[in-house]
């Protein structure tokens, strides 16, 4: 996916955790342009109501809604599940909720990562509770073979292999969500 050039890590500031690229910066960009022209066509007269899943989506959600050309509004949500630092354990505690009412709203779910799925199947459930006219969802990553249940994701960024990764605003013990493009993670966790 990537060439070996911007797999190089010699000389990066964090060359000693990150394993190789996985998705670099330049394809990170090239595909959420392409994914915000395809919102925009499916969303057009009915601009949705973004709802960024926090924290690992804020790098995302910054890029997407720059990509979509429609008058969309924006609102954040924090989750955080329970468990080890790698693995989730399909437990998710909500640390903030929406401010803004989703009755009749299109609302799309941008999210960082698919893994097992669990995170999503929960947020799904409490925000389809509020009647939204429409729920869909816009993954940046799916891992690959990881879910263990079926996942109807509208948009998908990239299929990635099941190897943890970080950056782009994904982290590990909240570290490298600065980095603007997505390495696997070969530090301690
Ligand atoms: P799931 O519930 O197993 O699908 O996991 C979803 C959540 O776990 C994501 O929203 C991330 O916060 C976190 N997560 C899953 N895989 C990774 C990874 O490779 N790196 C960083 N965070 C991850
Ligand atoms: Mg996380």
């Amino acid at each position: 996916m990537t060439s070996p050039s911007s797999s190089d890590l010699s000389g990066h500031w964090a060359a000693h955790e990150l394993g190789r690229v996985v998705v670099s910066a330049a394809e990170l960009q090239a595909r959420i342009t392409e994914m915000g022209r395809q919102i925009t066509a499916d969303y057009a007269g009915a601009p949705p109501l973004l709802v960024c899943v926090l924290k690992g989506a804020v790098n995302f959600m910054a890029d997407i809604m720059r990509a979509i050309e429609l008058p969309v509004q924006i609102d954040f949500m924090a989750v955080s599940s329970y468990g080890a630092a790698t693995k989730t354990s399909g437990v998710v505690r909500i640390v903030k909720d929406l401010d803004v009412d989703l009755n009749n709203r299109d609302v799309l779910i941008i999210e960082d990562v698919v893994d097992s799925g669990l995170t999503l199947n929960y947020l799904r459930q409490y925000l389809g509770a509020r009647s939204p006219r429409s729920l869909e969802v816009c993954a940046l990553l799916l891992k690959e073979g990881e879910q263990r249940v079926e996942q109807d994701l509208k948009y998908v960024g990239f299929s990635i292999p099941a190897d943890f990764v970080v950056g782009y605003g994904l982290d590990v013990n909240e570290r490298y969500r600065n980095l603007d493009a997505i390495y696997t993670f070969v530090g301690e966790a």
